[in-house]
């Protein structure tokens, strides 16, 4: 029984009816009596579901993180002021690309040869797992499905989840094992990203290779007022806890027990986003199991200082990320004597976790800090009228994966080239960078560059797609097209046999 139900029925085993008296000087307690303004217009049902609602969440949390989203000053709120943190912070150390190629001795005494060895033992004993988080709203691209779904394939019109999970399987038959999926969801993805999976057979995984799992909800807060939105009359507007929110969610799902049993100790973190992401790339991994690293972080070098990137750094000796928007425009400028920028790494949200750190780390579930956005949010007025807000109304609170690189233990970055790593999905057409359009064209280059390197000749104006089972990388591109092989029309080269 609920805390917010009378228990004189219990005997009838009727449902409980609510104790309205009750729940609202609960909520009065926290200022959000609002949230029953509609309660006689509700069916019981509604009714039900509002209380339950209003039972899983922390209102006093609400309440803290909004006043402290309101404090200007930094001394008299709880949050990090990263304003004086950029200032004393200095470069990450890192693997920098410029220094990682065999016969350079790297300040971490491995070579690219030493580390992929590690990479593909721990992948061939099948220790690896991949984690694709894709719980995000995709509120920028404006896609009316889960971003996952977006058809980015600019000749196959594969599905953003079709890349990636081509991605395991091809590395599955590279290193022969069966690399197992973590794939999270949040409530406003997991549906139709479910059906999606039934309707197109798992996209060839086993069924014992994919797990599933959805992450938590928070709801969002009017800005002015601080009192709860709702999204109905009889619902409390809810989103995606954060990309941080997995590490709860990994624990509450039964993925680390999964990982446990399957004797998977290392993940490949990505977000379902970027296609271009290296996924089970042996180089990383074996980077981060030759340094000890419980998280391995990959970055590119920044464009520019505002780069809207976060920023990695060392405070006081500990590794963490800034993001663009806290990153102070004078130290984001910052360069050294050959002009180069101090502040260069940037996160691409690629990471390789050691499973027994995010077990850890799940402890400390709560440890990981709530970052504010301030978002439009659609929401019921006080008339019960749907308003959709032309600004910004309501404040969100999201966790970050990245807030977990302080806990680490040995945490390292690694720089890949951005054409090799990253090319989001964020933004509808129209926008500067990391549209739909601007995405296709760095997996064509990428396409390109790999039959290049095989002595392809593609002509003028002709367009090559690799599916990642026709070729994973330029090695497999190589193993299967003949130096001199002319490509003379635009192509879709698609799965291989296996
Ligand atoms: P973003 O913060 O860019 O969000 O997440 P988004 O959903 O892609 O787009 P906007 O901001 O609403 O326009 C980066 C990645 O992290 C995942 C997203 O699915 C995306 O791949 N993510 C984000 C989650 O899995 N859960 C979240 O709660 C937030």
């Amino acid at each position: 029984m609920s805390e917010f139900h009378r228990s004189s029925n219990a005997k009838h085993g009727d449902p409980l009816p609510p104790d309205v008296a009750l729940l609202r000087n609960h909520l009065a307690t926290f200022g959000q009596e609002h949230v029953l303004q509609f309660w006689q217009q509700l069916d019981p049902l509604k009714q039900q579901a509002l209380v339950r609602q209003v039972e899983q969440l922390d209102l006093k949390l609400f309440g803290d993180l909004y006043r402290n989203a309101c404090t200007e000053s930094p001394e008299a709120s709880d949050g990090p002021d990263w304003e004086s943190l950029a200032r004393r912070a200095e470069p990450p150390n890192a693997v920098r690309l410029a220094n990682w190629h065999d016969g350079a001795t790297t300040s971490l005494g491995m070579t690219p040869t030493d580390a992929r060895q590690r990479g593909i033992e721990a992948l061939r004993a099948g220790k690896v797992g991949v984690l694709l988080v894709a719980g995000g709203q995709g509120t920028r691209l404006g896609f009316e499905l889960p971003k996952s779904l977006y058809p980015i394939g600019p000749i196959s019109q594969a599905t953003l989840l079709q890349i990636h999970v081509e991605k395991v399987r091809a590395a599955s038959r590279r290193y022969g094992v069966s690399v197992p999926l973590y794939l999270m969801t949040s409530p406003a993805t997991h549906e139709a990203t479910v059906r999606f999976l039934q309707q197109h057979d798992r996209l060839g995984l086993a069924e014992s290779q994919l797990f599933v799992f959805c992450q938590g909800a928070m709801p969002a807060v009017d800005s002015q007022t601080g009192r709860l939105l709702l999204s109905d009359v009889g619902e409390i507007f809810m989103s995606p806890d954060g990309h941080g929110g997995t590490v709860a969610a990994l624990a509450a799902s039964g993925a680390t027990e999964h990982m446990r049993e399957l004797g998977i100790e290392q993940l490949f973190y990505l977000q379902v986003d970027n296609p271009l992401a290296p996924i089970g790339d042996p180089e990383l991994i074996g980077a981060h199991l030759l340094t000890g690293s419980e998280m391995t972080s990959l970055a590119i070098a920044k464009s520019g200082p505002y780069d809207r990137l976060g920023n990695f750094v060392m405070i006081d000796g500990s590794l963490q990320v800034i993001e663009y928007s806290d990153f102070p425009a004078d130290v984001a400028e910052r360069v050294d004597d050959s002009g180069s920028l101090i502040f260069w790494a940037g996160s691409v949200a690629i990471h390789v976790f050691q499973v027994e750190f995010l077990r850890r780390a799940q402890a400390l579930a709560d440890a990981l800090p709530f970052h504010v956005a301030h978002k439009k949010v659609p929401y019921v007025d006080a008339g019960g009228k749907h308003v959709t807000p032309a600004e910004a109304n309501a404040l969100k609170f999201e966790r970050f994966i990245f807030d977990l690189l302080p806990q680490a233990q040995c945490p390292l970055v690694v720089e890949y080239a951005e054409q090799d790593s990253f090319a989001p999905l964020k933004n509808a057409p129209g926008a500067e960078k990391d549209t739909a359009e601007y995405v296709q064209r760095m997996l064509l280059a990428q396409h390109g560059r790999w039959l290049k390197a095989a002595g392809a000749r593609v002509d003028e104006g002709v367009d090559v797609e690799i599916s990642p089972l026709f070729a994973l990388d330029a090695q497999g591109v190589a193993e299967r097209i003949q130096p001199g092989e002319r490509f003379e029309r635009s192509v879709y080269l698609g799965a291989a046999d296996e």
